[in-house]
């Protein structure tokens, strides 16, 4: 047992010679796991595939949905008919539910995207200089990543339920474009991450350290993949394309005419862009905050200091890349979605040059804003002049207006916490290279210890932002919310599930802090500086 541990650069040179069994063992693990993972998720991936078709005719309430545009007041007047309170709405307990679940949902992918990118670089670092204080990193990181995975997969597996229950008639008209990027998802991200993640997990001592930093990588890779298709598939609602509107015995279903421009609709690249450094930006808060609080506490101080400087460097890059991808976001919103841009702001003129609000409350009656604003900012931003009109709210029948008020204050608090998270970021790059004072200045490091929640936040404000912003359309400019909802599901049975899932959910989160706070508290195991010495 080695009871030391090696400064950043010391170089010891330890070989890991794989066993045959073990990695046999490992392998089929890792098989056996991406097959269960497989049997869970494709069956939902099928759904969507058919259409939910597969479902029996009563089970939306039978045929007879009408999507056709002189039927579409149908499904209004079927809605009111199921809601015995005017607060119990079924669209809007079932959106309450979709938005409650998939927030507590998208707690964990941030995590596990941006954790596993910061696995590959530490391993790299090891396999680079063998100095075990990686490995070390490496080992402990994984357990925390390994504890997010498992919650993300959990806590994700309802969203696919809901779309079949809640949302039928929703997925019957996206079934052939939600259905390819989940089917895509599903057979190969999910299967990349979950396969190699049993390498990761057992394969420490029974491959070389090559391999392993190779089962790292895809496990990362998978992560990444993931966001990939989930964020196309909500790109493709948010700006619609490659496909066309089949209208067939009183049913329309979107059929894909060019899988390419479903992928690369108007929004998913630059989306996609913005997600994954905002995931980044949460795995990189979290380390720092973690290794904060341990060097606050004077333990494993080494371990915290390596750490935090990986972590910090992360957060400076994936908080300045949230502005820049951030702005890139609203020139496309400004360009195919312009009632959310205007909600975004609270821009309220048909055309009409726009500032852009610091803070603000919106007084929407009076079509006007309280608060404090930078004239022709947003003018700027979208057309490139502060004089050029934006096109505002009173352009669009009141009907087609996203509610105003809590895109506004969503897309500005997201926007503050991006803000602060930059100043931050580069107070702690400061403190630690300039300076090189970092660890001994306590006020900073409690600030770090906070900053946890600001990536947390900003993220489920952005998706507020960029889906409340959406409404009132379920796929912009083609289906409305109202007419997604299933047919049979009535309000009661809506507030039932959506009680259910939020106890559910809330144990699942105790569980997770409980879990969690156990691994921080345990910390770095000596055993792993350990397995960097072991030779077979
Ligand atoms: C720094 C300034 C920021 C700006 C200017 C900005 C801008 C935007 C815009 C315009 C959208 C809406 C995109 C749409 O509806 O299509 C958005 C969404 C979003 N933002 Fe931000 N953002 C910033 C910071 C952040 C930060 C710090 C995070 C997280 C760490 C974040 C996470 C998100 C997420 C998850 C979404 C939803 C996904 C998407 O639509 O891209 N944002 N942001």
């Amino acid at each position: 047992m080695i009871d030391r541990t090696l400064s950043i650069g010391e170089r010891a040179t330890p070989e890991i010679k794989p066993s045959r069994n073990g990695l046999r063992l490992a392998v089929l693990r890792a098989f056996l796991a991406s097959v269960l993972a497989l049997l869970v998720r494709f069956p939902f991936a099928l759904l969507f595939l058919e259409g939910v078709e597969l479902l029996p005719p009563q089970w939306d309430g039978g045929p007879g949905l009408c999507h056709l545009p002189s039927c579409r007041t149908g499904a209004d007047e079927v809605l009111s008919a199921r809601r015995w309170h005017p607060a119990m709405d079924p669209v809007f307990l079932s959106r309450v539910q979709f938005g409650l679940t998939i927030a507590f949902h998208y707690i964990y992918p941030p995590l596990s995207i941006g954790l596993g990118g910061m696995l590959v670089i530490m391993e790299s670092l090891y396999v680079k200089t063998r100095n075990p204080l990686y490995q070390q990193l490496t080992r402990f990181w994984v357990r925390i990543f390994a504890l997010t995975f498992a919650l993300g997969v959990a806590s994700g597996v309802v969203m696919e339920f809901q779309f079949g229950t809640n949302w039928a008639m929703y997925s019957r008209f996206v079934g052939d474009v939600f259905g390819s990027a989940l089917a895509a998802e599903g057979i190969f991200a999910f299967f990349l991450e979950s396969g190699f993640l049993a390498l990761l997990l057992f394969g420490w001592d029974k491959l070389g350290p090559r391999m392993h930093l190779f089962s790292t990588t895809m496990v990362a890779l998978g992560a990444h993949f993931s966001a990939i298709w989930i964020v196309v598939a909500d790109s493709w609602m948010q700006t619609p394309a490659g496909f066309h509107v089949v209208e067939a015995a009183l049913r329309r279903r979107a059929e894909i005419t060019d899988f390419w421009a479903v992928v690369f609709n108007p929004s998913s690249v630059v989306r996609l862009a913005h997600t994954l450094v905002g995931a980044w930006s949460a795995a990189a808060f979290f380390v720092l905050s973690v290794s904060a609080y341990y060097l606050l506490k004077r333990r494993h101080q080494e371990f915290a200091r390596a750490s935090m400087q990986i972590a910090l460097i992360v957060a400076l890059v994936a908080s300045l890349g949230s502005l820049v991808t951030g702005h890139s976001s609203g020139l496309v919103v400004a360009q195919h979605q312009p009632a959310k841009l205007a909600a975004m702001e609270a821009h309220f003129p048909a055309a009409a040059p726009a500032g852009m609000y610091l803070f603000g409350w919106v007084k929407e009656d009076e079509q006007r804003v309280i608060g404090s604003s930078i004239p022709g900012m947003l003018s700027l931003l979208a057309r490139g002049d502060a004089s050029a009109p934006v096109t505002g709210l009173s352009a669009f029948p009141p009907q087609d207006r996203p509610p105003v008020q809590p895109v506004f204050q969503s897309f500005h608090a997201m926007v503050a916490i991006g803000m602060a998270l930059i100043a931050l970021a580069l107070l702690g790059a400061i403190f630690l290279w300039w300076l090189g004072t970092l660890h001994q200045t306590r006020w900073l490091l409690w600030l770090f210890v906070f900053a946890v929640a600001g990536p947390q936040l900003a993220n489920q404000l952005g998706w507020f932002t960029a889906e409340v912003g959406r409404q009132p359309w379920i796929v912009y400019g083609v289906m409305r919310t109202t007419e997604g909802l299933s047919r049979a599901v009535t309000a009661g049975q809506v507030l039932g599930s959506l009680v259910l899932f939020t106890l559910i959910y809330l144990l699942l989160f105790v569980l997770f802090i409980f879990l969690l706070d156990q691994k921080i508290r345990h910390g770095p195991l000596a055993d792993d500086l350990e397995v960097a010495y072991r030779r077979r």
